[in-house]
């Protein structure tokens, strides 16, 4: 059997990583401000995630959610008092779009209706609910074509307001920083005002803090820059640092029914293992001021840049934009400087690296990326 062809590979088997840097099976080294697209937070293969993982791993991997796990309890109680939504619900699923879905099923069995409100651009996700409010007309099969999914202009507060005054939307998702749109960032004022129509017309309000979440922003959630609160919120990538998780935090108004959500494998005991080892090295490393910090010297390097257009981004979560296409110099910087970058969209970078970054790291990034400009 050969593998379903829908990504455009790099001639890279990259087989061992540490730290910040991933290593190829001819012993090439290279600086990682990838992440594997925002998965990896603490750093690759710390060593007490993997001390964690293997010792839940010599006890029990799986059980079924029939049973009590007292692993998604700690799992729960850490992250609401990280993340500073202590009174929240907590559901564990396996992957971002999962999460998203369960997000939007949740608000339209909480209010009965069905209409949904994104924003242009984004990206949710592939599942049946996320596509179709995915901005993205390649992702759609026609089975997933849905007139009840609206998309309004980013940022554009009338266009939201007149929407939402219809009575007719569930909910509205946004990202808390736009990532596939190529670092977008929602105005802390809109983000009020969407929060204030939101509660005045009883919509819900879905933060999707899937890549911009678990403190890569250098908050622990993007949207908590413009001192707001979300009814739904969504996470996956960081919270298991490549352990395939995600989850939904659930406002106490929600009311839980037995048999309206359900998983298999989400919250199984290796899953909690992975975000328990997540959530202690975050704290006990600081990895959040550490994303902020390393985060601003990066962007405040990047923009004494010429070549460069515009920098964007909070904390770890950097777009770069250029006046022409990059691909030439991220293949560069990949195979001649060995450094792994992300992309989106034709024109510009993205970086996402690990929290652990270190200011050193990120002055070896700049000197090798001054080179391929
Ligand atoms: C903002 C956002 N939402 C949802 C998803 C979907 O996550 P997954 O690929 O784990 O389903 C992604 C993935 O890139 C994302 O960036």
């Amino acid at each position: 059997m050969k593998l379903f062809d829908v990504f455009p590979l790099f001639d890279l088997n990259i087989v061992e990583g540490k730290g910040c840097y991933v290593y190829d099976d001819k012993g090439n080294e290279y600086l990682d401000l990838y992440g594997g697209h925002a998965v990896i937070s603490v750093g690759h293969t710390h060593p007490y995630y993997v001390a964690k993982l293997t010792e839940q791993l010599n006890k029990i991997g799986f059980y079924s959610n029939s049973v009590i796990n007292e692993l998604q309890k700690e799992v729960a109680q850490k992250l609401g008092e990280q993340c500073g939504y202590p009174d929240y619900f907590l559901f564990m699923v396996n992957s971002g779009a999962e999460a998203n879905e369960n997000a939007i099923k949740l608000a339209s069995f909480h209010n009965g209706r069905k209409k949904v409100l994104a924003f242009r651009k984004a990206f949710h996700g592939r599942t049946s609910a996320t596509v179709a409010a995915t901005d993205s007309p390649a992702y759609l099969a026609p089975v997933n074509l849905n007139a009840n999914y609206v998309f309004a202009p980013f940022n554009d507060i009338d266009f939201v307001k007149k929407e939402l005054a219809t009575g007719e939307y569930s909910s509205v998702i946004i990202e808390g920083i736009q990532g596939v749109a190529g670092i977008q960032i929602p105005h802390d004022d809109f983000l009020k005002e969407l929060r204030k129509v939101c509660t005045e017309t009883g919509t819900i309000l879905i933060l999707d803090e899937i890549q911009s979440g678990y403190g890569r922003s250098g908050k622990f959630f993007a949207h908590q820059y413009a001192g707001i609160e979300a009814d739904l919120i969504t996470v996956a990538k960081g919270i298991g640092n490549g352990f395939p998780m995600s989850a939904v935090l659930i406002n106490p108004m929600f009311k839980a029914v037995y048999g309206q959500l359900g998983t298999t494998f989400g919250g199984n005991h290796l899953a909690c293992a992975a975000a328990i080892a997540v959530l202690d090295i975050m704290k006990n490393e600081n990895l959040i001021e550490n994303a902020y910090t390393v985060g601003e010297f990066l962007m405040q390097e990047l923009r004494k840049i010429p070549q460069i257009k515009e920098v964007r981004g909070r904390g770890l979560m950097i777009g770069m934009e250029f006046d022409e296409p990059i691909k030439e110099k991220r293949s560069k910087l990949l195979f001649e400087e060995k450094v792994f970058t992300g992309a989106t969209g034709t024109h510009v970078f993205r970086l996402l690296p690990p929290l652990c970054l270190t200011i050193e790291q990120a002055e070896v990034f700049l000197e090798r990326f001054k080179k391929v400009l």
